[in-house]
């Protein structure tokens, strides 16, 4: 007879590993987001004090650590193109001790699943005693940064167990997404007035569930391609640059894979050097304007040898793409491209026999500078 004490392993149910069930969770976690945030009209759930505190800013300054970090890379996007609103966005660790020359109106927004990382809570103190307003975007209600942040907004994604965050960096661009909606409403910007966010995000999730249904896929092309190598690198291009970090960030934490995200025309000024026989190169292509481009850089590193994995957007796949992501509006193809990433990391990490929820060296908060 064996009581399980232990309430988070009770939740893993029929699931191996945290991981693989917290990447399952993502098209229910989109959903959930437009059911908290999105009323019936169309109209978003947002507080008009902190709508118009933003408004009120000439800057946006998201500041945020690790996968958090790379959300925040999508959300620049996302709040430039958009919403025409210029947006910094910097590694916390970095600005807390060189912060960058402020605008006239910043407003802060920090990006944490669990709102206890200390280099973010380090800049929050400083951004408090200077007096500018703030946001805090986090899975962890009542954690420090959202006790000390002017506002809160909450990504409702459950728990997030396994070290190497999944649901948590795809919540946080969708809250952004929603947030950017509603900023635009509110300024009366046409671009943003199109955007349908809900019937978008709900496309996402339908995309994200493909996705996950065909994990054996991306299983034994992991098996192909990342079995025994000791270096892997992510390719891509704007939109596609911010994803291949994030990707490259995820498969060398739990397969301690030395792995690099590379912005994909840089590649030629340097780090060309390392592609040797089998080197496994992944080209994130969904953004139509660099789809060529990124082909291109492609060839380069094929023509060196290279073992190239294709993951493109369906408007933008050629034939002999291993994997074509279902089509959504191009600034959210983030959320659909790093789901592959997640599943080849996944299995790089299992096969390589790792415990792939608590990989060496890592925590899944960070309390210390
Ligand atoms: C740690 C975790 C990462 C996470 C980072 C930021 O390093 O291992 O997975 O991205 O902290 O965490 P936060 O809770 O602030 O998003």
């Amino acid at each position: 007879f064996h009581v399980d004490t232990d309430p988070a392993a009770a939740q893993k149910g029929a699931y191996p590993y945290y991981m693989l069930k917290e990447i399952d969770e993502q098209p229910g976690v989109m959903r959930n987001l437009v059911q908290h945030y999105v009323a019936e009209d169309g109209s978003i759930n947002i507080d008009k004090e902190l709508l118009d505190a933003l408004e009120a800013a000439d800057r946006l300054y998201i500041v945020a650590a690790g996968t958090s970090y790379h959300a925040g890379l999508v959300g620049k996007e996302l709040f430039e193109k958009l919403a025409n609103i210029p947006t910094e966005v910097h590694v916390a660790s970095e600005f807390a001790y060189n912060p960058p020359l402020l605008s006239e109106r910043p407003f802060f927004i920090f990006l944490t699943q669990s709102g206890e990382t200390a280099d973010s809570r380090q800049v929050l103190t400083q951004v408090n005693a200077q007096g500018y307003p703030s946001l805090t975007i986090t899975n962890v209600q009542n954690s420090t940064l959202d006790r000390e942040a002017t506002y809160t907004l909450l990504l409702y994604a459950g728990p997030e167990i396994a070290v190497a965050s999944t649901k948590a960096y795809t919540a946080q661009i969708a809250l952004e997404a929603i947030l950017v909606k509603a900023y635009g409403e509110a300024k009366n910007i046409d671009k943003v007035k199109e955007f349908d966010v809900a019937a978008e995000l709900t496309k996402v999730a339908n995309g994200m569930q493909e996705l996950v249904d065909e994990k054996g896929t991306v299983e034994k092309i992991a098996k192909d391609m990342l079995a025994t190598t000791r270096n892997a690198f992510y390719i891509g291009r704007g939109i596609d640059y911010d994803v291949a970090q994030e990707a490259a960030l995820k498969l060398k934490e739990v397969s301690y894979i030395q792995t690099e995200g590379f912005a994909s025309g840089e590649l030629k000024h340097g780090t060309i050097a390392l592609i040797e026989e089998g080197t496994p190169v992944v080209a994130v292509i969904t953004d139509p304007k660099t789809a060529t481009h990124t082909r291109s850089n492609a060839q380069e590193v094929l023509a060196r040898g290279a073992n190239v994995l294709f993951i493109a957007s369906r408007d933008v796949a050629q034939e002999g793409d291993q994997v074509v992501l279902p089509e959504v509006t191009p600034l959210l193809s983030p959320l659909l491209a790093i789901i592959p990433a997640q599943l080849l990391a996944y299995y790089a990490s299992i096969q390589r026999g790792y415990d792939v929820d608590k990989p060496r060296n890592l925590a899944k908060s960070v309390t210390v500078e």
